[in-house]
C-alpha cells in the first residue's frame, strides 16, 4: 500500500526555505545581542549575507554613530553580495541619520532578496526601507522571527507605542516582600553576585531614578558596570532638594550625569546644585511632589527612552500606581524579615481590591514565546512583565492619542 503523501514537493521546499530564513534570522538576532546595551538609542541589529547557503558576510551595529550592521557586513561580503539574500532583523532605513541610509545601499550592491524580522516603527523609517528596496526589484520577506526580534527590542520600540520611556521596576527584596528594615537599613539584602547583576542590569537602560528617601538612606553611585561609553543619566525624585551636596551623587556629577527632579522651591540649593555640575528640572504644576506622567514627557524629550527604577519603596509604589510598568525585575533573597514596620517593595498606598492588582506574566506582550537569548543573563532574577489589560469597548472604539494616554 503506497505510503500517505503528508506534503507536496512545493510543500518541502517552502518548509525547507522557512527554516533557513528562520535559521539565518537566529544568527542575525544573536549578533545584534552582542551589542546590547551599546547602541542607545539605537536599537540592536544584527545582518548576514547568505550566498549558496554559506555566510559571505556578517556584522552588527556596535553603536550609535558607528556602521549599521548592513553596512558592516555588506563590507565583508564585498563583490560577493551581488544576487545573495540579506537578513537583518529591522528594517533597513531609508534616511539619513548621523550615517547615511542602508536601503540604497543594498540595492547598490546588487542584494537579490532581503529578509527582515520586522518594520522599523521610527516615523522616519516605517515601511520607507522595505517599499525602496521593492521599488528596485528586490524581494523583500518579513517578519521572520518577528516575536524574538520584538522582545530584543523591546526598550527601543516599547517608547513609540506608548508615548512614555520604558520603565523598568527593580527591587531586591525578601521573600516576605520588603527591601528594608523599619530603620531604613538595606544593606545587603541580596548577595554579590544578584548585585553584580543589577549593575548589568543598569546598562540596557538610559537612565536608572530612585527617590531622594534612598539618596538620604544609603549615599548610591548608581553606575552601570562594566561602564558605558554613551550617556547614561541618574535621576532622583526630590521635590524640596533635599540630596545633600555632599552625596557621591552630586561629587559624581561631573563624570556620569545626574539629574535632579523637583518643584518650583528652594532656589538658593537649586543654583549650588547647578554650580555641582548637577542638571536641576523643576516641575512647575505641581503643588506637592513631581508628577510622574510630566516627568515621562521630560523623560522623552531629553532622548531618556528606557528607564529603570530603582527605588525605594515609595517610589516603586507610585511608579505601580501610576501603571508606569513595562518590566518588573525583582531579586528575591532567601530571607524572612516580618514586621509591619519594615519597608515593603511597593509603598504607597494599596488599592482596595484584589482586582485592581497588576497582573504579571513572564511573557512579554511582544513575544509569542519566552525568548532564548535572554535566558542566561536571568539566573539571579525573576523578569516579569504586566499582562496586557483587556481593552474595554470605549477603548476599542477610540484609540487614544499618544498625549491622551500619557494625561
Ligand atoms: N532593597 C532595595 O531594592 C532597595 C532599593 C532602593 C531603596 N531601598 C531602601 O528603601 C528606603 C527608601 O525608600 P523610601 O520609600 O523611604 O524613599 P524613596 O522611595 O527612595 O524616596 C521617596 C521620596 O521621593 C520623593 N518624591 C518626589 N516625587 C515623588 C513621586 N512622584 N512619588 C514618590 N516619591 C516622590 C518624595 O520626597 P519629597 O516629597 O521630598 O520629594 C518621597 O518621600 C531606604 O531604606 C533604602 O535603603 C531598598
Amino acid at each position: 500500500m503506497p505510503l500517505p503523501r503528508l506534503c507536496s514537493g512545493t510543500d518541502v521546499r517552502a518548509i525547507n526555505a522557512a527554516t533557513e530564513d528562520e535559521r539565518w534570522m537566529r544568527r542575525a538576532l544573536t549578533l545584534a545581542a552582542r551589542a546590547a546595551g551599546e547602541t542607545n538609542p539605537n536599537p540592536l541589529v544584527g545582518c548576514v549575507i547568505v550566498r549558496a547557503g554559506h555566510v559571505i558576510g556578517e556584522g552588527f551595529h556596535a553603536r550609535a554613530g558607528l556602521a549599521h550592521a548592513e553596512v558592516v557586513a555588506l563590507e565583508r561580503a564585498g563583490e560577493r553580495s551581488r544576487g545573495a539574500t540579506l537578513y537583518v532583523n529591522l528594517e533597513p532605513c531609508a534616511h539619513q541619520g548621523r550615517t547615511p541610509p542602508c536601503a540604497p545601499r543594498l540595492v547598490a550592491a546588487g542584494v537579490r532578496r532581503v529578509v527582515v524580522a520586522q518594520r522599523d516603527p521610527n516615523p522616519l523609517v516605517n515601511g520607507r526601507g522595505l517599499a525602496l528596496l521593492r521599488r528596485h526589484g528586490v524581494a523583500v520577506t518579513t517578519d521572520v522571527l518577528a516575536s524574538e526580534a520584538a522582545q530584543l527590542n523591546e526598550r527601543f520600540l516599547s517608547p513609540f507605542r506608548t508615548g512614555r520611556p520604558f520603565v523598568l521596576l527593580k527591587a531586591a527584596l525578601t521573600l516576605d516582600g520588603k527591601i528594608a528594615t523599619a530603620t531604613g537599613d538595606s544593606k545587603w539584602i541580596t548577595r554579590p553576585a544578584a548585585r553584580a547583576q543589577a549593575r548589568r542590569l543598569r546598562r540596557l537602560h538610559d537612565a536608572v531614578l530612585v527617590g531622594v528617601g534612598t539618596v538620604l538612606a544609603d549615599d548610591p553611585l548608581l553606575l552601570p558596570r562594566p561602564a558605558l561609553r554613551r550617556p547614561f543619566h541618574r535621576v532622583v525624585l526630590d521635590s524640596r532638594f533635599r540630596i545633600p551636596l555632599a552625596s557621591r551623587l552630586v561629587r559624581s556629577a561631573r563624570r556620569t550625569p545626574v539629574v535632579v527632579v523637583g518643584l518650583d522651591v528652594n532656589p538658593r540649593k537649586r543654583r549650588a546644585l547647578a554650580a555641582s555640575g548637577v542638571h536641576v528640572w523643576v516641575d512647575r504644576g505641581a503643588s506637592r511632589q513631581v508628577r510622574l506622567p510630566w516627568l515621562m514627557r521630560a523623560l522623552l524629550r531629553q532622548r531618556i527612552r528606557s528607564l529603570m527604577v530603582e527605588g525605594g519603596s515609595e517610589v516603586l509604589g507610585a511608579f505601580l500606581a501610576a501603571r508606569f510598568v513595562d518590566q518588573v525585575a525583582l531579586f528575591r533573597a532567601p530571607l524572612l524579615l516580618g514586621g509591619q514596620d519594615s519597608l515593603s517593595a511597593f509603598g504607597g498606598k494599596g488599592p482596595r481590591r484584589i482586582g485592581e492588582a497588576l497582573a504579571l506574566s513572564r511573557l512579554s506582550p511582544l513575544a509569542s514565546a519566552p525568548s532564548r537569548l535572554r535566558q542566561s543573563e536571568e539566573e539571579q532574577m525573576e523578569l516579569w512583565y504586566p499582562r496586557p489589560a483587556p481593552r474595554t469597548p470605549l477603548q476599542r472604539r477610540s484609540r487614544g492619542t499618544r498625549s491622551e494616554r500619557l494625561s
